[in-house]
């Protein structure tokens, strides 16, 4: 079973010290919503994040809904062999069940996300197809996964991926970065055995995550 972990996803609700910047304002009254109950996204909230902390690489959504449809949506899903988890930067931790049909559309995506963020799971009744748990930092997250970590990182030892999975034995989870640029925040050199990087330059995360999800089964053949 491979477990993929996006860490450190650039997911959350407009944060409280920019809900009243008019962009923030304007974008929340077209939606009929509040403020506090939209997803932070660059596309559309850039003038007020540049108040923010590390505003340069935050409100990427559109980064976790590619990853959910690569990975839902891959042979290897289909076959009951991947667990996708998203992590993000306020320590919260979503589950997907593999079951899960996530939407195409950006726009429905978004609504579900902010669903899912005010209620803790999606949908609110019956058995939760995504669950949000606050709380979780990497290392909780890793330790609810259990099995072998590695991460990946385009300045980690350089491994032909096909064949680094093709060595590997029983469980294992692979974390991705989900932010467009920079470090990974939480530790996860220190909680991982091995960082590797799978090409000579940085790649976009779902290049990475697409990699990963046909080398794994390639590399598997006839091993696991
Ligand atoms: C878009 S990258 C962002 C980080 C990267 N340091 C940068 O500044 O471009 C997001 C994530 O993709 C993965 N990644 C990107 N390029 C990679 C490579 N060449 N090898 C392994 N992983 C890579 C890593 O997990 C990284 O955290």
């Amino acid at each position: 079973m491979l477990t993929l972990v996006l860490a450190d996803s650039e997911l959350e609700l407009v944060p409280p010290e920019i809900q009243g910047h008019p962009a923030i304002r304007s974008y929340a009254r077209k939606r009929g919503k509040s403020p506090a109950g939209i997803l932070l996204d660059s596309s559309f909230h850039h003038p007020a994040m540049k108040r923010l902390e590390q505003g340069e690489r935050r409100g990427r959504p559109d980064i976790v809904h590619l990853f959910m449809l690569l990975c839902l949506d891959s042979i290897l899903n289909s076959e009951g062999r991947l667990k996708t988890i998203v992590h993000t930067r306020n320590n919260e931790m979503i589950m997907i069940a593999p079951e899960t049909r996530i939407p195409k559309n950006y726009t429905r995506f978004v609504g579900l996300m902010e669903e899912l963020f005010k209620a803790g799971r999606v949908p609110a009744e019956g058995s939760p197809l995504l669950t949000l748990e606050g709380g979780k930092d990497l290392k909780a997250v890793l330790e609810e996964v259990g099995g072998k970590a590695v991460a990946m990182d385009p300045a980690g030892k350089r491994v032909d991926l096909q064949d680094f999975l093709g060595k590997k034995k029983g469980d294992l989870t692979m974390i991705i970065g989900g932010f467009p640029h920079g470090e990974f925040n939480s530790p996860a050199k220190d909680l991982c055995k091995e960082m590797i990087s799978i090409h000579e330059i940085p790649l976009k995360v779902w290049t990475v995550a697409a990699e990963v999800l046909v080398s794994y089964r390639q590399g598997a053949s006839g091993k696991r």
